[in-house]
Order: structure tokens, then sequence, then C-alpha cells
């Protein structure tokens, strides 16, 4: 029977007399069309299983996407976020493999500890998602050495030691993948983000002079980069900041909309869904590259 269905034709458009079907058959098989169940065979669907990925900020919004992502894909998922109750909610969306570290990513000690305790928990992680990110929307020149150093240590500085922390187990083992949720402000500039844009291309920095010292430990280092992303629904935003950005009167959003090719902003799956393809077996040869992830916002 297995051979019946190699044998079964391409499915043909419905067009034309019995002369030009014949013609069209011929001409599939020499361009060499995978019959049925070969092309079946080279499905895509990603699966991470018997991988451990560590996701920051991945109590909610674009982070609970991810994991969950990632947890359909049948990774084990650890969320590493300061806030306890989203991130349960989001453990228990992801299913029984998933466990939560509260952690304040922008302590440098608890950061220390998160990473030691990741070590010693984990023989390796195999996946790290630097999602965690911090903006606020005050002009430059009107914020403190204390508002600007906090978004260097969320955006930039967090992400490099986890990355120092976690990559060298990755290699040691022969395979991993780094991926860092950057920004579109850090590719195209934006008002009142200049400290969070420098983090944000400091990471871009960072993603693509690493790959040069790991691709041949098997280690991939990428960055995506969103536009303006949006929740479908309240339910999703927890207490990061990014929710001030969100907050705009519906006239102006509606300018926004507008100015995206795509005639929308972007949801958190759609940054998830970027992720997890880089996180999979399919990018391997995908590394130190940023994917743009913004509907066609920016374009360059
Ligand atoms: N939402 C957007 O429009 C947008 C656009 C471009 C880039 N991004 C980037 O995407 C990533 C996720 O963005 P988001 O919109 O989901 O952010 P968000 O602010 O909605 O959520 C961030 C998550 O990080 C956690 N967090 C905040 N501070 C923390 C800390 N000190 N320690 C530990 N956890 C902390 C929060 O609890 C929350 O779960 C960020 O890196 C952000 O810069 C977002």
């Amino acid at each position: 029977m297995a051979g019946a269905v190699d044998a079964a034709p391409v499915p043909l458009p419905v067009a034309g007399d019995g002369r030009r079907r014949r013609g069209l058959r011929a001409r599939l098989r020499s361009c060499a069309v995978p019959r049925r169940r070969e092309r079946r065979s080279t499905g895509v669907r990603i699966s991470l299983e018997g991988r451990t990925a560590v996701v920051t900020g991945g109590a909610s919004n674009i982070g609970r996407a991810i994991a969950t992502h990632l947890a359909q894909a049948d990774a084990t998922v650890v969320i590493v976020d300061r806030d306890r109750e989203q991130a349960e909610r989001t453990a228990a969306l992801c299913g029984e493999r998933t466990s939560v570290m509260t952690t304040d990513l922008s302590d440098l000690d608890q950061l220390d500890a998160a990473i030691a305790e990741l070590k010693d928990e984990f023989e390796a992680v195999d996946i790290l998602v630097n999602n965690v990110g911090w903006v606020n929307t005050l002009p430059y020149l009107d914020k403190d050495v204390e508002e600007l150093m906090l978004e260097v240590r969320l955006n930039l500085v967090g992400p490099m030691l986890l990355t120092k922390g976690l990559v060298p187990g990755m290699a040691a083992q022969g395979w991993g993948r780094v991926v860092s949720v950057a920004s579109e402000a850090g590719r195209a500039g934006q008002r009142g983000q200049v400290a969070y844009a420098a983090a944000k291309g400091g990471v871009l920095g960072m993603t693509r002079a690493l790959s040069h010292e790991v691709g041949r430990h098997g280690v991939t280092v990428n960055a995506v980069s969103p536009a303006m992303t949006v929740p479908r629904s309240e339910d999703e935003i927890g207490s990061g900041s990014m929710q001030q950005s969100r907050k705009r009167p519906p006239d102006l959003m509606a300018k926004i909309i507008k100015s995206y090719p795509v005639g929308r902003v972007g949801t958190p799956e759609d940054i998830a869904a970027a992720v997890t393809f880089l996180c999979s077996e399919q990018a391997a040869f995908i590394t130190g590259q940023t994917l743009p992830v913004n509907g066609g916002f920016v374009t360059t």
C-alpha cells in the first residue's frame, strides 16, 4: 500500500483538456516535485522536546506568548520574572514542565543568584530568550542617571550577563540558542527612548559579535526586533513598563495603525512565532542576525 500512496499523482489545477493535463504532469515530474509522502516528511513542525528554555520577563505579554509557544513545542520552560502572580498564571498555561523563578533582573546580585541556580538545577540550559525589557518614555534630558541606568541594566546588562553565564553550558554540549528581543527603537531610534534604544542597539551588537565566537560550538545567537506590539486582551498585560507606551488615545492609535503596511500593529504571538522558529533545529544555519517583526513598519 505504501507504494500506492507514493505513486499517487500530484493533484493538478482543474483546467484544460487531457493533452494539457498530461503536459503539466510531465512538467511537474521533470521539476522533481516531491511525491505526497515525501512532502509530508519534510514538514516544518517545530519540536523542542528535551530542550530546556529560560524566558526572562516571561510572566506576561510578549514573554507569556513566547513561554507558551515554546511549551507547545514541548520545551521545558523556566520563567524568570519578578511578578510571581503573573508568572504562575503563565506557567499554568504552559503545562506541567514549566517552572517559575522569581527574580528582579535589575538587581545584579539577584541576577547572579539566578544564573547560579539555573546552572545548578539544569545540566545545561539549551535555550535562552532574553525578553525582559524596560522603558521610561520621559525625554532623555529630563531623566536622572538612576532612571537611565535602570534601562541600561534591564535591557542590556542583564541579557549580557545571563548570556555569559549560560552560553558555556550550551557550547560544552554542542547545541544552544540565544534569542534576544530587541526593538525597532534600537534600529531606527525613537523620541523618548534614548537610553532604551542605546541598550537595545547594544543587544544587537552583542548578537552579531557573539555569533562569531560560539557558532562552531553549535550555538546560534539571534535577535528579533518588534515594532509596536499590543496584546489582544488586557489580561495579558502584567506589571511591566511597556504598557505605558500602549496608553494612547484611539485617534492616535488609528494613525499609528495606518502607518503599518500590513494594516495593524503586532501581537505577542507574532513575536513568539519568530522567536520559536529561531530556537528550532530548522534555524540552525541562521546566526548573528536580527529579524525585524514589524509589519513592514521599518523596511531596512
Ligand atoms: N510591546 C512593545 O510594543 C514592544 C516593542 C518593541 C520591543 N519590545 C520588547 O519586547 C520585550 C517584551 O516587551 P513587553 O511589551 O512584553 O513588556 P512588558 O513590560 O509588558 O512585560 C515585561 C515583563 O518583564 C517583567 N519585568 C519587568 N521588570 C522586571 C525586572 N526588573 N525583573 C524581572 N522581570 C521584570 C514584567 O513583570 C513583565 O512580565 C521587551 O524586551 C521589550 O523591550 C516590546
